[in-house]
Parts: structure tokens; C-alpha cells; sequence
């Protein structure tokens, strides 16, 4: 019995008790500057519980991988474009063209490939400007990037005519729409290339693919990882979990892996970390930090290899049901929650059947002013678009320059908690009253 309360407090009793710090980036008067800041103390990306693997048998909704076009498995999507790019046979002087609103991991592989991004603007509603795109189309135009945000479906059928019409290739970014349907075609339904990003999903820190639509092909061939890289991971998965209160169960199993590694390093004669009475133990795995070194790098070498199994096989087992279920309950509460904040203004105004989201996009007038105040409190957030690529892309679209500046995202995933979504409605508006 001691022994059961030894694992419950150190590793069930952690939900909501950040420990850890991380270091942050903000600009002030254009020089970076670095804080520290805890750890979001609810993940913003889901982590495995034993809740979410019943249902495994049930029947799944519509993803983006029912269209079973041929694909090359990657550890996250941005090395999807680099594959897409290459099997374009993409060169110096191509252009491609990307939303304004992007992720730099997006424009990285363009720029390695020494073809030139060209940044188009997207409506306030987050669709692609078709008008805009239209213009910037030229003969060195090979592909067209076009991104169904946050879960949604956006105007890509609109991408997809003008694509048809100039001899253009669609590439669909499907990084945040794993799920879901408009006007009766599955997401993923218009590129010739369409990016996954599974990792975005579920509860697995590396994973994705690119889906290539036919007659278009491929004969790519990914390494596979070592036997270690997937014990590693592994044992990453159950660690995560435990360190936001879930699968506690399994802690004497990482507590004995931790003992052997350290009693191995004793042997050796490296001195042992330190291990605390209180807190999960230092990480027995760097997670994907050795992979992609981190959220925004981008490492060309890495589009080669392939997630390791144990990712790519958690997507397809997982209760899909219950994940889309508990997203889309999770997004309206918040919806309603969230109207009622004052300085809030919710970014979409519907969640229309058959749309899974990703995240809760909100839109807060001046968010840098309460930004450090966010993550002192350990909110779970994420700032897509906080930094561009350079300042083309905020000089194409006025609507990029405000959204990067003053939206935030906020997680809806499947293990947030009904506690969880009122803890964190709750800390967004005691910041803003606060601060009034
Ligand atoms: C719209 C969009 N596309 C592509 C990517 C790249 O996805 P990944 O992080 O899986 O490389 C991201 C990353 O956040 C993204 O937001």
C-alpha cells in the first residue's frame, strides 16, 4: 500500500503542478530576448491513457488516410514537403506558393531546395485569397502549399481550379486535419500531395507522412530506426503520460528502467542524476529533442528516416471515435466559455458537422501584453505563425501581421478533462480581468 502511494503522489498527483521550467523567446525592441517559464502544466498535445485505447475495435471516422494513395512515411510533415518538393524535382529558381500565415518549418525545405517561397494572403476566416494567388502565379510557379487550419476544411476546391487551370501542382497541408469532411469530400480530398502530420493527433511525439495522390508516383525508400531508437520511444511515450498524471500504473516499470540505467552508469564509473523523492525522475529519453531538435528546427537529413514503428502504428489503434468526440465537445465548451471572456473574439464562428479541430484558435486584442502573464501560469498554448519566415510574408497580408501578433491557440485534444478546460477558461480570464 506504501509502496501504490509512493506512485501516486509522485506521478498520478502531478496534473496541474508544473515543476519543470523551459526557456522562451520573445523580441523586444527587435532584439530576442530569452526567459524562463514553467512548463505548460496540461499537455498541449495529447498523451497516451489507458482511457484511450478502449474502442479500438470501433468504427472510425473519416481521416485523411481513407483515400489510401500511395505514401512515404516521415517523422513529422515538414519533411512531407521536402519529399513532395523532391518528387516535383524542384530547382533553383522554381517558386512555390505558401499562405502569408505559415510555420517556418514550412518554408525551410522550399528555401533548401533553392527554390523561392512566395508568400500569398489568406481572408480573415483563415481561407487562401484565390485573387491574390491568381496574381502571384508565374511561369516559374511549380506548386501551390494551401493549409486547412486548425482542423478545418478551408476553400481548397477554389486551389484546386486555379491549380487545374495553370498546369500548377496542389500540395494540401493537412498538418492540422487529420479528420473530417466538407461538402461530402474527406480532408486530404484536393492535393496531388497532401501533408499528414499524425503527431499533431495523437498521443506520439514523431509521425507523419506524405500521401501521394495518382497517377502521380513514388520509389522512395525511408530508413528504418534501430531497435534502441524504438525501445526509446517507448519508454518516451509511457514517461510523457506519467508526468501529466496518466498511466501511473506503469510507473514501477520506469522507475526500474531509471534504476538499471543508473545502477549501469555506476558501473561504468559516470556519476548517476540525481533522483528525486518528488517529482518523475530526470528523463530516461530525450524525446523527440534528438529527433527534430526541437518544435522549430528543421534538419534535411531527417526527411530520410521514418517514424519509428510504435508512432506509426498508435494512430491506427487508438479510439478514434472517442478522440473526435472529445475534440469537437471540448471546442465547444470552450466556444461558449470563451465569448464570455472579456478581450476574447473566438477566430471561427461555427464548428460545422464532420470538422474535427485541432486547436482553439483565439484572437485577444494586445495579446503581448498578457502573453508572459499566460506562461508564468503555465497555460497550455501554443503562437502558430508568432514568428515568419521574413518580413514579406507580414508585408503580403495584413491579416497575417495581425493574426501572428495577436492569436493564440489553446488545446481541445481528447485528454483534456472537463476540470482541465474550466482551469484553463478560468486562468485566461483572471489574466485579462487582472490586467485591466
Ligand atoms: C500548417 C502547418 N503545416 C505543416 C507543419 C509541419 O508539421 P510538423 O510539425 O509535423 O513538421 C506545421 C507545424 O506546426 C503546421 O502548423
Amino acid at each position: 500500500m506504501g509502496l501504490l502511494n509512493t506512485f501516486i503522489n509522485r506521478y498520478a498527483a502531478r496534473r496541474r503542478a508544473s515543476s519543470t521550467s523551459q526557456t522562451t523567446t520573445h523580441h523586444v525592441n527587435g532584439k530576442q530576448v530569452f526567459r524562463n517559464i514553467p512548463e505548460a502544466c496540461l499537455p498541449v498535445f495529447p498523451v497516451i491513457s489507458f482511457k484511450s485505447l478502449f474502442g479500438i475495435f470501433s468504427k472510425k471516422p473519416a481521416t485523411v488516410l481513407d483515400h489510401g494513395y500511395p505514401d512515404i512515411p516521415v517523422t513529422a510533415a515538414r519533411y512531407a514537403i521536402t519529399h513532395a518538393l523532391r518528387l516535383l524535382d524542384i530547382k533553383p529558381g522554381d517558386e512555390i506558393l505558401l499562405p502569408a500565415y505559415h510555420c517556418t518549418v514550412m518554408v525551410a525545405p522550399i528555401v533548401k531546395m533553392g527554390a523561392t517561397p512566395v508568400f500569398f494572403k489568406i481572408a480573415k476566416n483563415l481561407d487562401s485569397d484565390i485573387n491574390d494567388i491568381a496574381q502571384k502565379i508565374t511561369p516559374q510557379t511549380k506548386a501551390i502549399i494551401a493549409v486547412n487550419y486548425c482542423g478545418f476544411v478551408q476553400n481548397i476546391a477554389d486551389v484546386r481550379a486555379l491549380c487545374d487551370m495553370h498546369n500548377v501542382a496542389l500540395i494540401e497541408d493537412c498538418a492540422h486535419s487529420f479528420f473530417g469532411q466538407k461538402d461530402g469530400v474527406t480532408v486530404g480530398g484536393y492535393g496531388d500531395y497532401v501533408l499528414v502530420s499524425t503527431r499533431k493527433f495523437f498521443p506520439v511525439p514523431e509521425g507523419g507522412s506524405l500521401m501521394i495522390r495518382p497517377p502521380f508516383t513514388h520509389t522512395t525508400r525511408q530508413k528504418k530506426r534501430t531497435l534502441t531508437a524504438s525501445l526509446r520511444a517507448n519508454l518516451s511515450l509511457i514517461e510523457k503520460s506519467l508526468k501529466h498524471g496518466r498511466l501511473w500504473l506503469l510507473a514501477p516499470l520506469i522507475e526500474l528502467v531509471n534504476f538499471l540505467i543508473q545502477g549501469t552508469k555506476r558501473l561504468l564509473g559516470k556519476v548517476p542524476s540525481p533522483v528525486e523523492n518528488t517529482s518523475v525522475p530526470s528523463s530516461l529519453v530525450p524525446d523527440m529533442k534528438n529527433i527534430q531538435e526541437g518544435e522549430n528546427a528543421y534538419i534535411h537529413e531527417i526527411a530520410d528516416k521514418q517514424a519509428v514503428y510504435i508512432h506509426q502504428l498508435i494512430p491506427k489503434l487508438l479510439n478514434s471515435v472517442q478522440v473526435t468526440k472529445r475534440r469537437r465537445q471540448n471546442f465547444l465548451w470552450l466556444y461558449n466559455n470563451f465569448q464570455e471572456i472579456k478581450g476574447c473574439r473566438v477566430l471561427v464562428y461555427e464548428l460545422p458537422d464532420g470538422i474535427v479541430p485541432f486547436m482553439f484558435p483565439v484572437y485577444i486584442e494586445n495579446l503581448q501584453k498578457y502573453f508572459p502573464a499566460f506562461e508564468d501560469a503555465a497555460l497550455p498554448l501554443q503562437r502558430f505563425a508568432q514568428f515568419l519566415w521574413d518580413d514579406t510574408a507580414e508585408e503580403a497580408c495584413p491579416v497575417t501581421a495581425d493574426y501572428s501578433k495577436n492569436v493564440i491557440l489553446f488545446p481541445c485534444h481528447q485528454e483534456l478533462s472537463q476540470a482541465d478546460l474550466e482551469w484553463l477558461a478560468q486562468t485566461v480570464r483572471t489574466i485579462l480581468e487582472r490586467a485591466e
